[in-house]
């Protein structure tokens, strides 16, 4: 599929075996959820643009591209996507953060927006959107739609498990925005979860239920 990306690594795929598994506990879980996270970041960005910097080496003087971290703000979907925001701000410390508070209603499946906080000059950063699951897409082409609106250009969005439904829909809703994922599922249940998936990422991560 055209702008996704699906981490395709055997490594990967042992610490998902782990993670899907019902009987992985919380803190487990939880672990792997921001290990995962850090290895999808390092994906998403391999093109991202570097400023020239000058290094002194204790050998040589060289010229070589260095990340404006300030520049980034990583925009986790609440609740589960700030179960990989300890993963990926190991990799950009200096990043800002973003809250997108949003939940999916439990009859219509439609995605409820309850909070947004963004850094004041949003429209002049690159957003990197955090979600571990997206699953018909509502929720992530909402978040979207939000840093559109605050005139955010430059976005990316990266989770853990994308089914194809809604892969489909955000891709043809906002094809400017890449999507990094660690595996593309088989498709969607009669509640509109991931199958196979791995349950509900928010209560595993919590420990909710
Ligand atoms: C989950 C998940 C996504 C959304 C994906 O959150 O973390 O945000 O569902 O579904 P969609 O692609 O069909 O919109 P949920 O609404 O369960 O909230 P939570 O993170 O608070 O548990
Ligand atoms: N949200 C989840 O946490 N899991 C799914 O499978 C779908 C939506």
């Amino acid at each position: 599929m055209k702008n996704v990306t699906e981490l395709n690594h055997p490594l990967i795929e042992h610490k998902l075996s782990i993670l899907r598994d019902k009987h992985t506990g919380t803190k487990e879980f939880r672990e792997l959820v921001g290990e995962i996270g850090a290895y999808l970041v390092y994906e998403a960005m391999r093109d991202v643009p570097l400023e020239k910097t000058t290094v002194e080496t204790p050998i040589k003087t060289i010229e070589m591209g260095r990340l404006n971290e300030d520049n980034f703000v990583f925009a986790p979907i609440m609740r589960a996507g700030m179960g990989l925001l300890d993963g990926v701000i190991n990799v950009i410390p200096n990043a800002k953060i973003a809250h997108v508070g949003m939940y999916r209603d439990e009859e219509t499946f439609e995605p409820v927006n309850y909070f947004f906080k963004a850094p004041e000059d949003i429209a002049n950063r690159e957003v990197i959107i955090l979600d571990p699951m997206l699953a018909t897409g509502g929720s992530a082409c909402d978040a979207i739609d939000l840093f559109k609106k605050k005139g955010v250009k430059k976005m990316r969005f990266i989770c853990l498990i994308a089914a194809p439904e809604g892969l489909e829909k955000v891709t043809s809703l906002h094809p400017d925005v890449p999507i990094t994922c660690a595996h593309i599922d088989d498709t969607l249940n009669e509640n509109k979860y991931i199958v196979p998936g791995l349950g509900d990422a928010g209560d595993r991560i919590f420990g909710t239920k």
